[in-house]
């Protein structure tokens, strides 16, 4: 693990597990369409499993991996999902056994070139890479400028400078296949105050802000968003979510 990524999925994965959101189940069963066979997928960067759960629903065997022990501590299980401590980096997988692999919101942390060549070593012909991101959330009124306030501007400092890939929806990521069009989703969900706060904890920029003696401007924005929040109500937030698709040779 990078020294950056160390540092923020070290320790965290309750907090995760309880409030990162999963993806659409839709993509999951895009993706196995566009794969060769439906036996065995792979996901990288598997955090505690948001992407990996879904791929279960879809393939025969769902294997998963992430370098941080901490975020399996809490992975979701699922009887056809094996989870392993495994850096992308060197893949504990025999030559040509994937039929899919998959990077939910965690390309940006990998040594590319490195992951890339040991992806092309586990995949079976045909098999089909995805590297998905979900970029910058928007909520509903009236929490929607207080937000986008905090976002880029109190937190602007402490974002680490992988969060650029994330923002961009992965574009300039460097991506050395033959690209097929990906399919256009997004997440959505209604989400109480103690919920939306509980996903804000789970952030990179708010870990980093607690870490360097600068909580003030997390306890702010709380503040802020407590009372801004209609009482007892649930509101809208999206994420739109990309996706860097390519079938491996
Ligand atoms: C933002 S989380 C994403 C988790 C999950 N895939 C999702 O879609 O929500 C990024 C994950 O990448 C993992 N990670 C970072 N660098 C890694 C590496 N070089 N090899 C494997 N996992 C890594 C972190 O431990 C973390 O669990």
């Amino acid at each position: 693990m990078t020294l950056a990524a160390d540092q923020h999925f070290q320790h965290g994965g309750s907090g995760y597990a309880a409030f990162r959101p999963t993806y659409p189940s839709a993509l999951a069963r895009q993706l196995a369409a566009l794969a060769p066979n439906q036996q065995r997928a792979l996901d990288v960067g598997c955090g505690t499993g948001q992407l990996s759960v879904l791929l279960a629903d879809e393939f025969e065997a769902v294997e998963a991996v992430d370098v941080s022990a901490d975020q399996l501590k809490h992975a979701e299980a699922r009887a056809n999902l094996r989870y392993q401590q495994s850096p992308a980096e060197s893949l504990p997988f025999a030559d040509n056994s994937m039929s899919l692999i998959t990077v939910g919101q965690a390309a940006h942390w990998f040594d590319l070139p490195r992951f890339y060549a040991e992806a092309q070593r586990v995949a079976q012909p045909g098999a089909v890479i995805a590297l998905v991101s979900y970029s910058v959330l928007s909520i509903a009124d009236p929490l929607s400028a207080a937000f986008r306030a905090f976002y880029a501007g109190a937190l602007a400092d402490f974002w680490p400078p992988e969060r650029r890939h994330v923002e961009r929806g992965y574009a300039d990521l460097p991506f050395p296949f033959d690209e097929l069009q990906a399919p256009s989703l997004r997440i959505e969900r209604h989400w109480d105050c103690q919920t939306f706060l509980g996903y804000v904890e789970t952030w990179s920029a708010v870990k980093a802000a607690r870490r360097q003696g600068s909580s003030a401007v997390v306890e702010d924005f709380a503040r802020q968003a407590r009372a801004l929040w209609p009482t007892g109500q649930r509101l809208n937030i999206v994420w739109p979510v990309t996706c860097r698709l390519a079938r491996l040779s």
